[in-house]
């Protein structure tokens, strides 16, 4: 949503007619160090998080019933009642409470003549509140799925934005990355986008407006599940913290895309960063097939490959995304050739993006 958005006066829901359509890009972690565990199991972070141009879409529009629905088309995110759209569309509702143009008048007109909402599952209201609309949400995920790429954060924060729009209701800033840390670690990330310097367990979040151009990334995602909450725990049982060096590189990066970097710079500071990642020994653990591929991979490419957070995605920086393009060529050759071979039941997932600087969550035209 543009701030331009943001900003003007709440449209009445119960008149909105074409659903609101939100991009949820991925992410790929640059740098992570695990700065230390915390009390509450969860450990955390110094990472440098960039937006990817890959993304899923997702649409919202106010539906008759009393239930969110969720049907989702492209890679299968598994159970939808799990999905965390639902769940960030629930925290999202609970948080406006009868904050939405209908909200003070329990008994007002209903979108395609649909019922009053009652306290299940929308939640009780203070006062006879009515509850924000149910919504009926399409999500084409494009964003492999539980693979280090975000893709079920970026949904959740896209919901976020996208229901406050189609109830036309708003929350500031602190309410917003309440209910976004609430829904996952890294769904406050999405509410920024560009790239960032994530702290805490993802709460924290900076802006980094240094990086100047477009550069190219190659994507390519075995096809094993890899949990995150498996890997922090095979971290917990190798490690107590993270890495010096790995820490010294991504406080290093943050001040530099902090500052001013060129992508030619960014693709030169490439053999750092793919070893800046304190889960890389976790997650070879978890799926010890990794390492070799990742290896073949970089000798394939001649260039260096890094883990996306907890994995399974490697990655391969490029000075564009027309680079980055024929490198996931040369990588199709050599899997259909059998030079190299991925881990995993089925062939992996291989893709051209690019390094997304600045806002997104834009509506689309
Ligand atoms: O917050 P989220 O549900 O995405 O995290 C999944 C799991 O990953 C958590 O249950 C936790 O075990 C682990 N995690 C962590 N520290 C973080 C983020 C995630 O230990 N900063």
């Amino acid at each position: 949503m543009t701030d331009d958005a943001r900003q003007s006066a709440p449209v009445d829901p119960t008149r909105r007619l074409a659903p609101v359509v939100r991009i949820a890009p991925a992410k790929l972690n640059l740098t992570l160090s695990v700065v230390a565990r915390r009390n509450d199991g969860y450990h955390s972070l110094h990472s440098v998080f960039a937006t990817l141009g890959l993304a899923d879409r997702l649409s919202l529009a106010l539906a008759g019933g009393d239930q969110d629905t969720l049907h989702v088309s492209g890679f299968d995110p598994g159970e939808t009642a799990d999905n965390l759209v639902l769940r960030a569309i629930a925290l999202t509702r609970a948080a406006v409470g009868g904050g939405w143009p209908g909200g003070s008048q329990p008994h007002a007109a209903r979108p395609h003549g649909s019922q009053p909402h009652g306290s299940q599952p929308h939640g009780s209201q203070p006062h006879g509140l009515a509850p924000a609309p149910a919504l009926a949400v399409r999500l084409d995920k494009r964003i492999p799925v539980a693979a280090g790429l975000g893709g079920g954060s970026s949904d959740a924060a896209a919901a976020i934005d996208g229901a406050l729009e189609a109830w036309g209701a708003d929350l500031d800033p602190h309410a917003r990355l309440a209910v976004a840390a609430a829904v996952g670690s890294d769904v406050p990330f999405f509410l920024f986008g560009g790239l960032a310097l994530v702290e805490g367990r993802g709460e924290m979040v900076a802006p980094l407006d240094g990086l100047h151009g477009t550069p190219g990334v190659l994507l390519v995602t075995p096809a094993v599940t890899v949990s995150t909450r498996d890997v922090f725990a095979a971290f917990d049982a190798i490690r107590t913290h993270g890495d010096g060096a790995v820490r010294l590189t991504s406080v290093h990066l943050a001040e530099e895309l902090r500052a001013k970097l060129s992508t030619a710079d960014l693709v030169a500071r490439a053999g750092a960063m793919t070893v800046a990642n304190d889960l890389l020994p976790a997650t070879a653990l978890v799926v010890p097939s990794l390492v070799p591929f990742r290896r073949s991979l970089s000798r394939l490419l001649a260039r260096p490959v890094g883990l996306s957070g907890s994995g399974p995605t490697l990655w391969a920086l490029y000075a564009s995304g027309a680079e980055a393009a024929e490198a996931a060529t040369a990588v199709r050759t050599a899997l259909e050739e059998g030079r190299i071979t991925a881990p995993g039941s089925a062939g992996p997932f291989v893709g051209a993006t690019h390094i997304q600087t600045g806002q997104q969550h834009g509506s689309q035209p």
